[in-house]
């Protein structure tokens, strides 16, 4: 079975982070987004991956090369216009050739991987799978309406919703759907739909089920739920902080946390975890990290408190107050302005951006 990793769209609810690169090599608790997906393809076996590349594909060819660092081989796909999931699909057949494959959205972070779903697939002879996720607020997401444990509808972006499960971003698929897509018309928001080719699916009567996704499930579109994807992977963060590591004597570390190569502290620091800090960083003098936050290669800060936010790799955080809730974009730097001193600060910043405070 071959996967299809999607890397492509226009990310614009995360502008302006996505104005100067690809939302997928945005990074959740150090890592880029997009490698969360795609170690979940190499663990269900998957050694064969095409992954789409939309207008903004930057970094992603770099990080990712052929796969072999990964013990994968990729190939790469263009969509320089994303006209929608279905039109993912249909512009890959013929790499995918005639055998079932799997679709996962890069932008889709699951603590279970995918092995279950293609299992499910594979044990009840379907035509397609979707992975679903109870949720709170359906009219988000591609909704699946079940009747007796059996889907009969899928809507995206239901108004009124009929179901609060939600499409996960991960489908498994034969080769029925490729001409299910040639069958579609574009949406109103002029996309190719996936949940317009699956209901053509069932109205042919092939045989489409869902399956509930076991674990958390988090859907990144937003800068909100960057966080808190965060939050979850760090969650599960085991500590480890070199031996050699240069800490000042007055560093406290509780929890867990986890120091980069090369980092170290300056006068008092304190850091609670669940922290990860990448490596060749610079902490202190004054400086508190606090719950839920990692910190990228190369950041220097002093002089901060911080919490529950994501700092970007090389950037510089020199201020009296306190960062909460935060995503800094790379190589941005944040100094203090003298002043009012407000409780706390809510950041979005694109990268390489300068903010006085
Ligand atoms: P979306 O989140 O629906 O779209 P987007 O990434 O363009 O973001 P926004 O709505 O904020 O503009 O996309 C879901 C995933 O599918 C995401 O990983 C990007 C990818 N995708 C493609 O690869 N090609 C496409 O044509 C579309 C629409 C999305």
């Amino acid at each position: 079975m071959k996967g299809l990793l999607l890397a492509g769209g226009h990310g614009t609810r995360l502008r302006p982070l996505t104005f100067t690169g690809n939302k997928h090599l945005l990074p959740i608790a150090n890592k880029p987004m997009l490698l969360y997906g795609l170690e979940h393809l190499k663990n269900a076996g998957i050694k064969e991956v095409g992954v789409i590349l939309g207008p903004i594909s930057e970094g992603v060819v770099e990080m990712l090369g052929d796969g072999s660092k990964f013990g994968m081989s990729l190939s790469y796909i263009n969509q320089p216009d994303p006209k929608g999931l279905a039109h993912a699909v249909q512009i890959s057949e013929n790499y995918l050739g005639g055998d079932p494959f799997v679709m996962y959205l890069g932008d889709n972070l699951l603590k279970q991987g995918v092995s279950d779903f293609i299992r499910t697939f594979e044990e009840k002879k379907l035509n397609c799978l979707v992975g679903v996720c109870p949720v709170k607020d359906p009219s988000r997401f591609g909704i699946a309406e079940m009747d007796n444990g059996k889907i009969v509808r899928l809507v995206e972006k239901p108004k009124e919703p009929k179901s609060n499960l939600a499409l996960i971003g991960v489908y498994v698929f034969d080769s029925t759907i490729f001409d299910a897509v040639k069958k579609i018309k574009p949406s109103w928001r002029n996309e190719l739909e996936i949940t317009d080719a699956i209901q053509t699916l069932l109205l042919e009567g092939r045989r489409v089920e869902a399956q509930r996704v076991s674990g958390w499930w988090k859907d990144t579109g937003k800068p909100e739920d960057l966080l808190e994807a965060n939050q979850l992977i760090l969650s599960d963060l085991k500590a480890s902080v070199p031996e050699d590591a240069s800490l000042s004597t007055e560093t406290t570390i509780t929890g867990a946390v986890q120091l980069g190569a090369g980092s170290k502290t300056i006068g008092e620091v304190n850091i609670r975890g669940p922290v990860i800090i990448g490596n060749n960083c610079v902490l202190g003098p004054d400086v508190y990290i606090g719950p839920y936050t990692s910190i990228g290669d190369d950041c220097v800060l002093n002089k901060v408190e911080i919490e529950n936010s994501i700092v970007m790799r090389g950037s510089r955080i020199q201020s009296n107050q306190r960062i909460v809730d935060s995503l800094i974009g790379s190589y941005s730097t944040i100094v203090d302005a003298n002043g009012s001193l407000p409780r706390g600060y809510k950041l979005i910043i694109g990268e390489r951006s300068f903010a006085q405070i």
